[in-house]
């Protein structure tokens, strides 16, 4: 198993709560899931629900208070030293805000080495790698020498992926990372993740609101209710056969989706 978090409790201070009354808001209420290799794994869920804090928990930025997550079978969180660098480089995170998460005054063949910096590489060996991970990313040598303001969207979100794959993950955690983009480009781009699975075996957590990007993209998809799993599907063409009321409710509200209900009244009655 590539990844498995088992029990992941994450709680935050509540605001406005005075020093020596430590009161905590439970976020994270013993969550586990496990990701296999070569897999794309979809987490919906309201706003609110914990996705981005389970995210950061299960790509080491973030110790939970209490639970594991395992890495090819070693704990991300008890790992110390080159260990717990090198664990880390397992996992990357593809940001919804892909404006805000380059520096603007970087170039793209430096935005796209930041993780190599740490390697030592000469410039001409770190120019070959930053334009096989362009190229990987469907972007040409023309961008090298771009500012983020002289990209698309849409090839901003290809130069933070190519950013992310720079230190050879094993999975890239796909944070609402399509959601700002055109519907023709949020294709274009689960189409390139798509390749990149096939080709480079990569395997993928898929946070999003849209359930329809997850028919796309996931293998299987496990919907998040108030920093709980409430329901897994592995079988996505079963996806009409959810029971929670919140993972019905949820499927109820994606209009493309709306085909999946017809003259299913009875078995989804309104809720
Ligand atoms: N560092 C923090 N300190 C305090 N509270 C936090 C912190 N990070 C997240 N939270 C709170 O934890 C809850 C879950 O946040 P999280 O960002 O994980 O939700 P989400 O499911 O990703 O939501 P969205 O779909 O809107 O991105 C929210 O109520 C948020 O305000
Ligand atoms: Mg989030």
């Amino acid at each position: 198993m590539l990844l498995q978090a088992s029990d992941i409790h994450v709680s935050f201070s509540r605001e406005g709560t005075g020093f020596f009354r430590k009161e905590r808001r439970a976020v994270l209420n013993g969550v586990g899931f496990s990701l296999e290799e070569h897999r794309c794994l979809g987490i919906v869920g309201e706003s609110g629900c914990g996705k981005s804090t389970l995210g950061r928990v299960v790509t080491g930025l973030l110790a939970p208070d209490s639970g594991t997550v395992l890495v090819d079978g070693k704990d991300i969180h008890a790992c110390r030293g080159a260990e717990k660098r090198k664990i880390g480089r397992c996992g990357s995170i593809v940001f919804q805000d892909y404006s805000s998460s380059v520096n603007p005054r970087f170039r793209v063949e430096e935005i796209v080495a930041e993780p190599l910096l740490h390697e030592k590489l000469d410039p001409k060996e770190r120019g070959e790698r930053v334009l096989a991970l362009l190229e990987k990313t469907g972007l040409g040598s023309e961008f090298v020498h771009r500012y983020p303001h002289q990209l698309s969207g849409g090839q901003l979100q290809r130069v933070c992926i190519a950013r992310a794959l720079a230190g050879s993950p094993r999975f890239l955690l796909l944070d609402e990372a399509i959601s700002s983009l055109d519907v023709s480009v949020q294709v274009q781009i689960m189409d390139l993740l798509i390749e990149l699975k096939e080709k480079d075996g990569l395997s993928y957590i898929f946070i999003t609101h849209d359930l329809e990007a997850v028919t796309y993209i996931c293998d299987s998809v496990l919907f998040m209710h108030k920093g709980r799993f409430v329901e897994s599907v592995t079988d996505l063409s079963r996806l009409a056969d959810v029971v929670h009321p919140f993972s019905r409710n949820l499927l109820r509200s994606v209009s493309g989706l709306e085909t999946i209900f017809e003259g299913d009244g009875e078995r989804f009655p309104t809720l």
